[in-house]
């Protein structure tokens, strides 16, 4: 049944089509269409353009749609799920508008200007949005009772950031009930307060407003009921709070808040025990503190639950005491960004981070630090992270970091580090290390960076902007340029010793000596020879006349063919034809040297006899001859050498001389068989004569 023809025929179209869907654009002028999505924005379009009706989320921002009304989506399937209507020119919306669009659970109307919140809310009353975006629309209203038209919305996202709302007051339960998170940075609220408990708002943000203490989270006039008993994450930056007095007053309606952030407000002081009404909170910042002075309580931060802490200021560097931390021993992550360390000797910096047991990201920015001390962190084993951007560090010593084993992450960028090399970090560290950052720090790129140089060649990945941001500060040849550039070889570097240099000279000369020597050895023959030629020239007689000559012929033969020149050439030539040959074991005076002897006899002879077999060829004595042989050869012409082939000599012992003097005559070719043997006896009588 599976493989009926008519399974496998939907089979294919299936699988033809799948992919078709799921990736093709579709033409959906003058927009851009994928299956489910359109992107219609900054097409300044007044009008909604046709859509197919695949299409779930809808881009129309930045266009000129205006006013909206039934009439604007007429194009538009009921089938969208997010539409973006931002930067539109709406001024209002029709009470009917999203009548048909069942299914629009996203929305998104920001950057415009509407006339009146009650329109707006009046028109959405009947959708099922779960997210509404109405960042700066210019409304305003004071009673949260206003977004009661939206009480049966499931809304569950609403964002009123960057519009003009001022106070709040009144019942969030029934206006939004299903509401978990609210973002209201941006307006003028001053102050906010709950008239009864909504129970799922879990995120509040209410960053950039003019709140001058921290907004009570309990009920109005009360102070042990929670507003907001679920909120998790209150953020309240960039306000006018000078004093977190108001905590102490809503202990017990901040029961649940995990995340705290209050950066950029204007406190002086942060007293004793100031978050323990904040019996879970895990995250507290309180980053970019604009005052010029500040108190921290020894008891500040006691809290058993915290675990990230940011502490920093943007006016002025503020000092701290050394039992800061004493009381919040489970942070594991801690920020500190313009507290001063100036001068602070190391038992102090020791005390500071003696409790904090659990610590593995730690960030000390900006905060005049000019030493990384040993020993300043009780368990840096449990270290991943460690930021002292922006000080003053130039060096350290690798014992700093020898059991900062996990560390995987060091950030050391605007310091004053002039040079680096392999022993300010363990061996390990320099390959476990995953990111480092040395950016903007005044390089002297001299070989004391060498190694550095060369570590950053194999790398780089771990560097994240190498080699954008790293600069030589010094030698003047390369200031300013990029580290990069700076890429010395290693004999630049290192320079080799006196005595090195020497011996190494001695070797050259010697070896030097010795491959001249072997050369002058192999080639003594050709020197010797060489040296008489010019002995020769001067002066010496050239040819000397017939009655000059002592031996009818000079016989060179290898001492191995002596049986045959005595046997045979000797009894042919001095018994049967009276003829004298010179043959060196009988005729070459005792107490010379050889060379003297060939060369004194060759002389005296009328004629060169060369009895040529391999043994001869191979032969040193014989080369010479052959060299003296054929000096005669250029000298008086053929007729004064005879070439005796006793054997064929095997082309692989042919010297230069020997080819060439068979090569440019004849030679005579030794027989055995009797017709042979006298033919050869009478050629070479011939060639003697
Ligand atoms: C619908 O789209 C067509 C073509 O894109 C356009 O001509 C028409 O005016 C649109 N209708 C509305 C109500 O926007
Ligand atoms: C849009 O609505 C506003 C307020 O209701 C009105 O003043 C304006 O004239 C309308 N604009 C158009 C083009 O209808
Ligand atoms: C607010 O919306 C207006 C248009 O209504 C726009 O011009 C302005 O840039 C927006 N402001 C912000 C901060 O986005
Ligand atoms: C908010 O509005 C509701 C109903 O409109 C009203 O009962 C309540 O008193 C108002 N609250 C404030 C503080 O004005
Ligand atoms: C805040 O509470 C602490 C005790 O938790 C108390 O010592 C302190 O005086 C209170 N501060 C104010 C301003 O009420
Ligand atoms: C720290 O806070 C706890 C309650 O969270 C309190 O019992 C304790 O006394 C406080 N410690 C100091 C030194 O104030
Ligand atoms: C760390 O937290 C645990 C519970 O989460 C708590 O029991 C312990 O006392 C805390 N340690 C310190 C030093 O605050
Ligand atoms: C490293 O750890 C060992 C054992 O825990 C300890 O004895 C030593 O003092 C530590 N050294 C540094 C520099 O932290
Ligand atoms: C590394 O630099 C330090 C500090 O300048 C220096 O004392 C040390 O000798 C250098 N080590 C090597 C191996 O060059």
């Amino acid at each position: 049944m599976m493989c009926s023809p008519v399974a496998v025929r939907y089979w294919v179209i299936f699988c033809l089509f799948i992919p078709m869907f799921s990736s093709s654009i579709l033409t959906c002028p003058p927009c851009k269409c994928t299956l489910t999505k359109a992107n219609c924005s900054n097409l300044d379009l007044m009008e909604v353009p046709q859509l197919p009706v695949t299409i779930r989320t809808l881009d129309l921002s930045n266009n000129r749609l205006g006013n909206l009304s039934s009439r604007t989506f007429r194009n538009v399937s009921s089938h969208i799920e997010t539409l973006k209507l931002s930067h539109n020119f709406i001024n209002d919306i029709d009470r009917d508008t999203f009548n048909d669009s069942v299914n629009l659970v996203n929305l998104d109307l920001s950057d415009n200007r509407f006339s009146s919140p009650t329109k707006v809310f009046r028109a959405l009353a009947a959708t099922k949005l779960q997210l509404l975006d109405l960042s700066n629309t210019s409304l305003h209203f004071s009673n949260f009772s206003t977004l009661k038209l939206l009480s049966s919305v499931p809304i569950r996202t609403l964002n009123l950031q960057d519009n003009s709302l001022k106070v709040l007051d009144g019942s969030l339960k029934n206006s939004c009930p299903n509401l978990q998170k609210l973002i209201l940075t941006g307006n003028f609220i001053r102050k906010i307060s709950f008239s009864d408990v909504q129970y799922k708002l879990k995120e509040l943000y209410i960053d950039e407003n003019v709140l001058t203490e921290v907004p009570s989270f309990c009920l109005k006039e009360s102070y042990t009921t929670a507003a907001l008993p679920a909120l998790r994450t209150l953020s309240i930056s960039a306000n006018l709070m000078t004093s977190l007095r108001h905590l102490n007053h809503s202990k017990l309606c901040v029961q649940n808040i995990e995340t705290l952030l209050m950066d950029n407000n204007h406190f002086f002081r942060i007293s004793e025990n100031a978050f323990t009404g904040f019996p879970k909170l895990r995250t507290l910042s309180l980053n970019m503190i604009n005052t010029k002075r500040l108190i921290i309580h020894q008891t500040a931060f006691n809290s058993t639950s915290l675990q990230n802490l940011t502490l920093g200021t943007i006016q002025k560097i503020f000092t701290v005491s050394d039992n800061m931390f004493d009381y919040c021993g489970n942070l594991s992550s801690l920020t500190l960004a313009g507290v001063s360390f100036y001068k602070w000797p190391l038992q102090k910096m020791r005390k500071l981070f003696s409790s904090l047991l659990k610590l593995k990201h730690l960030t000390l920015f900006n905060s005049q630090i000019s030493l990384i001390p040993t020993h300043f962190l009780p368990n840096v084993q449990n270290l991943v992270y460690l930021d002292a951007r922006k000080n003053f560090l130039s060096s350290w010593q690798s014992v700093a970091f020898k059991n900062a084993t996990a560390l995987k992450t060091l950030i050391l960028s605007y310091n004053h580090i002039t040079h680096l090399n392999e022993s300010f970090l363990p061996t390990f560290l320099w390959k476990q290390i995953e990111i480092l950052d040395l950016a903007f720090n005044p390089f002297d790129c001299s070989c004391e960076l060498y190694w550095f140089r060369k570590w950053l060649n194999k790398n780089s990945y771990k560097v994240k902007t190498y080699p954008k941001v790293y600069f030589c500060k010094s030698p003047s040849k390369y200031k300013d340029r990029m580290l990069s550039n700076y890429n010395p070889s290693y004999r630049e570097c290192h320079p080799l010793p006196t005595l090195t240099i020497a011996l190494i000279s001695c070797a050259c000369v010697l070896v030097f000596l010795a491959v001249l020597a072997v050369i002058l050895y192999r080639n003594r023959w050709h020197i010797k020879y060489y040296i008489y030629l010019l002995r020769a020239k001067q002066g010496y007689k050239q040819i000397p006349g017939d009655d000059r000559f002592v031996y009818d012929a000079f016989v060179a033969y290898n001492s191995t063919d002596r049986i045959w020149v005595i046997s045979k050439l000797k009894e042919f030539l001095e018994a049967q034809h009276n003829m004298k040959l010179c043959l060196h074991e009988r005729d070459f005076s005792a107490g010379r040297l050889i060379i003297d002897n060939i060369i004194e006899n060759i002389q005296l002879s009328r004629k060169v006899i060369l009895i040529l077999t391999d043994e001869f060829a191979k032969s040193q004595w014989c080369q010479f001859e052959t060299l003296m042989a054929q000096n005669r050869f250029f000298e008086q012409g053929a007729s004064s050498l005879v070439l005796v082939m006793l054997e064929d000599v095997s082309s692989r012992h042919l010297n230069g001389p020997l080819s060439l003097l068979l090569q440019s005559m004849t030679y005579i070719e030794w027989s055995k068989d009797p017709a042979g043997n006298e033919m050869f006896w009478g050629k070479l009588l011939e060639s003697l004569q």
